[in-house]
């Protein structure tokens, strides 16, 4: 009796979890019917990367294997704000449409999973797998919320985990943390890589106002070799996410040790930016070769930040690849998007080249992007004074422009200005009067969450040449300006309170003659 009692029960049980089930389904279906469509809501990028809910900051563990690129990133699944840290994970063949894959680190008893870097460990110097399947390792930060509420100054401590089946799952290693904090509070967001001449990988990691470099044979033991930056650049904020990295000086047999450091705040245009240092890295030390106080940006608008470069891209490919995060401490976590917060950069390819200012990193959109291009309109050369309204070119904000103007000296500004019925514009070019490119977004739509939003920013020219080139990616709330062929790069976010539709040349004061236009329209990669 008892036992026909039971199965009654449980028989009960189970119709009931399977009509609650049911129910909930037909809850989440009608939410499904009232939502917008995948990737469809206001200010969504279109080409750019964003999750596809919830919070996202920095690029993490970026590295090539077997034709595909791994992108990793700050997450936090529960809410559109920082939390506790997840590394989040996408892969590509191109850098340009991405598969959401699963979580690849989960927080745990050592902490949240802070930003860091990953690599092939092809010989297997771990021995976490085998020369025939080498080892994906992750090297990241630990940060225990517990200890940093306690007050105690040793809670962000390096560590290391591996995956031997394509990136796709992911073991932390028992013996973590590799590298324990030595008291100072920020010790973080470890970059590792091989040194080819002193076969060993080389760590560079943020330590509050400078930063580290390690090696270490093996991954899981770490010796000091040095430190750099205490009196160079800027430090308007706090020092974050470094990389190191070799590059060639285009069209010489030369090259130089580029590393990148992201201040939280400092930046040109105030905020979050990368300021990049140009040297030499002997294994042990690197030399800066500019003066102290010299000031490089990797991109002096005010919404890329965090950016590192991709891991183990074949030689034959030689690129150096970058990707950044499309937003700014400042106000990242009150922009007006609803269901996910933040996205990428589209992915660049980095040269160094001799530019008319000296030695300087330049950076353009992957080739690969050209994928994503669909139909291209030539824009009529003309002398343009005043504004031009480019009216028999169907313009929708997902764009990918490139001009060309000459004999723009008595033009105080000038360039591409785009603008809604509502009356919001922004206005994007170059401006001979102070020699700096510019966005300005002081009028381009939502932009009461924070003070600093609604601003002209500017960027250096490097260049001295009488031809002044643009290229230009809208996308539905980004703008990235790549002045010059890269050498003058900006972005920044915009918030129309609907879409920009009309799209006009203009120049101020004077005329500037274009020689070239270009726009193509940019399909979706969702
Ligand atoms: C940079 C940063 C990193 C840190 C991570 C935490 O944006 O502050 O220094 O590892 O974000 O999410």
């Amino acid at each position: 009796m008892k036992r026909i009692n039971k199965l009654f029960i449980s028989l009960l049980q189970g119709t009931l979890l399977v009509l609650l089930v049911q129910c909930q389904q037909a809850d989440s279906n009608k939410e499904m019917q009232t939502e917008t469509g995948y990737y469809q809501e206001q200010y969504r990028p279109q080409f750019h990367f964003s999750p596809e809910s919830g919070w996202m900051n920095d690029p993490n563990g970026m590295f090539y294997y077997d034709g595909e690129y791994h992108l990793f990133y700050q997450h936090y699944p529960d809410s559109t704000v920082w939390g506790p840290m997840h590394w989040a994970h996408a892969v590509s063949t191109d850098m340009v449409s991405w598969e959401h894959l699963p979580i690849g680190l989960y927080p745990d008893d050592l902490g949240y999973i802070f930003s860091g870097s990953a690599v092939v460990d092809w010989k297997n110097t771990t021995g976490f797998g085998s020369e025939d399947n080498p080892p994906m390792v992750a090297i990241f930060t630990h940060h225990s919320a517990e200890g940093s509420k306690a007050g105690r100054t040793d809670y962000q401590n390096q560590s290391i985990a591996y995956s031997l089946d394509k990136g796709r799952t992911w073991t932390k290693y028992e013996g973590n943390p590799v590298l324990p904090n030595q008291g100072i509070k920020d010790f973080r967001d470890p970059k590792v890589s091989w040194h080819e001449a002193s076969q060993k990988w080389v760590m560079i990691l943020a330590v509050w106002d400078h930063v580290e470099l390690y090696g270490s044979p093996d991954l899981k033991s770490w010796n000091k070799l040095s430190d750099f930056g205490l009196e160079h650049g800027n430090h308007g904020g706090v020092w974050e996410c470094p990389d190191l990295f070799e590059l060639p000086i285009e069209g010489s047999d030369e090259s130089r040790w580029v590393m990148f450091v992201s201040i939280g705040r400092g930046g040109p245009n105030k905020g979050s930016a990368t300021q990049y240092f140009i040297g030499q890295f002997d294994g042990q030390q690197f030399t800066n070769e500019n003066s102290k106080e010299t000031e490089l940006w990797v991109d002096a608008g005010p919404d890329n930040y965090a950016g590192v470069t991709w891991s183990d891209i074949p030689k034959g490919d030689g690129r150096r690849l970058f990707i950044g995060w499309m937003s700014n401490w400042e106000y990242a976590q009150v922009v007006p998007t609803e269901k996910w917060r933040s996205a990428m950069t589209v992915a660049r390819a980095l040269k160094l080249q001799q530019t008319d200012a000296g030695l300087r990193m330049t950076s353009s959109p992957v080739q690969e992007f050209i994928k994503v291009r669909a139909e291209s309109n030539e824009i009529s050369t003309q002398a343009v004074s005043g504004a031009v309204q480019l009216e028999n070119i169907s313009f929708t904000t997902l764009s990918d422009v490139r001009l060309e103007f000459t004999d723009f000296v008595q033009s105080s500004e000038f360039g591409l200005k785009l603008s809604n019925e509502a009356g919001e514009e922004v206005l994007m070019g170059y401006s001979p009067k102070t020699g700096q490119f510019f966005i300005d977004r002081s009028k381009s739509g939502i932009s009461d969450f924070h003070e600093l939003f609604a601003r002209r920013q500017t960027a250096e020219r490097s260049s001295a040449s009488d031809v002044i080139k643009l290229r230009i990616l809208l996308d539905a709330s980004s703008i990235e300006l790549f002045g010059d062929e890269g050498s003058s790069v900006m972005t920044a976010l915009v918030f129309p309170t609907s879409a920009y539709t009309k799209v006009s040349l203009f120049s101020k004061d004077g005329s500037a003659q274009l020689t070239s236009g270009q726009m193509s329209t940019v399909n979706s990669i969702w």
